[in-house]
């Protein structure tokens, strides 16, 4: 940087504008080149240093001598790159602050900005919260439970007795070291929702109306349809006079209520130890309207959940639970109450939904796949 300052040869406007368009490109040209705050630091003394620096060179040099006329246009002059210099150390100063050395002289407001994209709820969740709204219009509440859970909520209450072979059905993730511990304490990941009914009705009397959204995992091998971790709703309504044809009423109205009041439902024969009767649920296909297409294997139905009567001896280990706390207690006599319990993959739901044709793709974190649900 240079300390001399211009000669100024003669006062008058063309002779200013050329001695002050000189300085202003000194001070750019130096602007564009500050690095740090060290070389900031330089440039504010070198331009506004009260003793040396150029500003006051020049007031010292042009301001006094000037002839009374020339006072006011030199005067603008003045100030004018005193501004642009104090202006080029304010957004040299914003770009210090924000920890960048840099030589960013201040914000380009021509750039195209950074766009905020807000969050979307993940397709198997708003298919969650879509399947659980229309149960909660029915008078439900929701109730959750633990993803590592025991035992004895897992099959033992649910009438899975140990060593039975309907444990097979779920081939289930154990957790490790649980041998030293008795075998309705040991933990698991929990393959099914069920469990949480066994939880919410030693926890409370009925009636009872709840839907359990989660998490459940099982051992199985992932494919286009499986996967070893996926997300279940399951359904229990306890209380005095539930019978089938509530069961049938209420899956009727909701499978109309999530795939559109054309849909068709029917009941087949089935088991779950704990429920009985039991069976498959069936809608007709959303695909071809019960025609027979692909996806329906040409059959014009789709089996979609599993549901059936709360077996008593569900209720029987539940009041056995309760009577720990209270012998008295008969809340769950099956000569005075009843219950129908339901469970349904919310994967499958969400791929029939949405066309999704491998369940991997809710699971891959691809953008591409996921901003089409925005
Ligand atoms: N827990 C069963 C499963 O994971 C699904 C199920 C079937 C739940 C019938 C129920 C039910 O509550 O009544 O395969």
């Amino acid at each position: 940087m240079s300390d001399t300052i211009p000669q100024l040869s003669s006062y008058d406007e063309p002779s200013l504008e050329a001695a002050f368009a000189t300085l202003s490109a000194e001070v750019r040209q130096q602007a564009a080149a500050l690095a740090n705050a060290e070389a900031q630091e330089n440039f504010r003394l070198h331009w506004l240093g009260r003793k040396q620096g150029r500003l006051k060179l020049i007031s010292d040099a042009w301001l006094k001598a000037a002839p009374a006329e020339a006072r006011k246009p030199l005067g603008i002059r003045f100030n004018q790159l005193k501004q642009q210099i104090e202006e080029t150390l304010e957004s040299g100063a914003v770009a210090a602050k924000a920890g960048a050395e840099t030589n960013v002289q201040g914000i380009d407001i021509s750039l195209p900005g950074t766009a905020r994209q807000p969050g979307i709820a993940h397709p198997l969740l708003s298919t969650m919260h879509e399947v659980v709204r229309v149960f909660h219009q029915l008078g439900y509440s929701t109730n959750l439970g633990p993803q590592v859970e025991s035992d004895f909520y897992n099959f033992e209450a649910l009438n899975f007795p140990p060593n039975h072979p309907a444990r097979d059905t779920q081939d289930t993730l154990q957790i490790a070291n649980q041998q030293a511990r008795p075998s309705r304490d040991r933990l698991l990941m929990r393959t099914h929702t069920s469990p949480v009914q066994i939880r919410t009705m030693i926890a409370q009397g009925p009636p009872v109306r709840i839907v359990i959204p989660g998490k459940v995992h099982r051992n199985d091998a992932a494919d286009a349809t499986h996967s070893p971790i996926f997300h279940q709703i399951e359904g229990l309504c306890v209380d005095t006079n539930i019978t089938f044809s509530d069961l049938k009423g209420t899956l009727d109205h909701a499978m109309k209520a999530l795939f559109g009041s054309a849909v068709k439902t029917r009941f087949f024969p089935s088991f779950f130890p704990f429920t009985e009767p039991s069976a498959d649920v069936q809608i007709s296909c959303i695909f071809c309207g019960g025609t027979g297409c692909r996806k329906c294997k040409h059959s014009g139905w789709i089996e979609l959940l599993g549901c059936g009567m709360v077996d008593p001896a569900v209720f029987a280990a539940v009041t056995a639970e309760r009577r720990k706390k209270n012998p008295d207690d008969d809340a769950y006599d099956p000569a005075k109450i009843s219950g129908f319990a339901f469970g349904m993959g919310v994967e499958r739901i969400a791929m029939m939904l949405h066309g999704v044709s491998d369940i991997g793709q809710f699971y891959s974190g691809d953008m591409r796949f996921l901003e089409q649900f925005a």
